[in-house]
């Protein structure tokens, strides 16, 4: 028997969730088998396939090498792991900076070639005609604004961002900009909490919180922290759930140690061949 999510959350749900003020609830997922697993449980309304790939999954510093065509394959991956799943898929770097034909033709790949759902791209107002531009083509838009990964070089770093108050007019000029423009949700990462309040108010489409205080929306994180899987730099504001690299040294380990001491495979039994 299937364990697949019998939910088919859309735009429109998801909506409704804050119009009731109920949380929305996104995490991250890269493979077929992390999208299978959490959308088994029944208890996440969105997948988010973050280029946060290029750090938690290929080992890169930053997500700034993740190219259009890694994120079309985990996308489709992470589809094939949940059919029915809402799946978000991050535009990955100058995929859709360089011109409006350019994020169409990306977001377009990322949706007929990957199976996403809808898109996420990083920035403001400068990018309300590309939001438009995809919205009218069918492609639902997630905006994404305060610390943006691939403006880390120009933002000086994973640190909060618009703690000024000039700063923190801009970005709610920035998510209006989005909003009117069409997209459908704005995730908001490491911002001062009073100011995702007010952004959160601000906007009626669902804002999506990460580092960024309670009071969202809704919550996003990256999976692999939560569990424990994260090798290097963990965020401050992630929580870890479980210990999962700490199961898997220990499985590691006796399964190792039980080759070494003859005790796997059984001894007489045959082998398969
Ligand atoms: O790439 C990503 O995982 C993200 C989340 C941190 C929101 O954009």
């Amino acid at each position: 028997m299937s364990n697949l999510s019998t939910r088919l959350l859309r735009i429109p749900e998801i909506q409704g969730k804050k119009e009731k003020g109920e949380q929305i609830v996104m995490l991250t997922a890269y493979s077929s088998w992390m999208a299978r697993l959490l959308d088994e449980t029944g208890a996440i309304d969105m997948l988010l396939v973050g280029d946060s790939l290029g750090m938690v999954e290929l080992g890169f510093d930053t997500t700034i090498p993740v190219t259009l065509e890694d994120m079309i394959r985990h996308t489709r991956a992470v589809r094939n792991g949940a059919p029915r799943a809402f799946v978000v898929a991050d535009l990955p770097f100058m995929s859709y900076q360089p011109s409006k034909a350019e994020a169409l033709r990306s977001a377009g790949r990322l949706m007929q070639e990957g199976g996403a759902s809808a898109v996420k791209l990083e920035g403001g107002a400068a990018l309300r005609k590309t939001v438009r531009r995809l919205v009218d083509a069918g492609i639902p838009v997630m905006g994404h604004l305060g610390l943006l990964p691939q403006s880390l070089h120009q933002q000086g770093g994973y640190r909060q961002q618009a703690k000024e108050p000039e700063e923190q007019e801009e970005l709610l000029r920035d998510a209006a900009a989005l909003e009117q423009a069409g997209a459908f949700s704005i995730v908001l990462e490491c911002i001062p909490a009073d100011l995702a309040v007010r952004v959160s108010r601000q906007c009626r489409i669902p804002v999506i919180g990460i580092g960024a205080g309670a009071a969202c929306d809704g919550q996003v994180l990256v999976t692999n922290d939560i569990l424990g899987l994260t090798g290097g730099r963990t965020p401050s504001f992630a929580r870890r759930y479980a210990d999962l690299g700490e199961s898997i040294r220990a499985a590691v380990q006796s399964f190792s140690g039980d080759v070494r001491a003859g005790k796997f495979p059984p001894s007489g039994e045959e082998g398969n061949a």
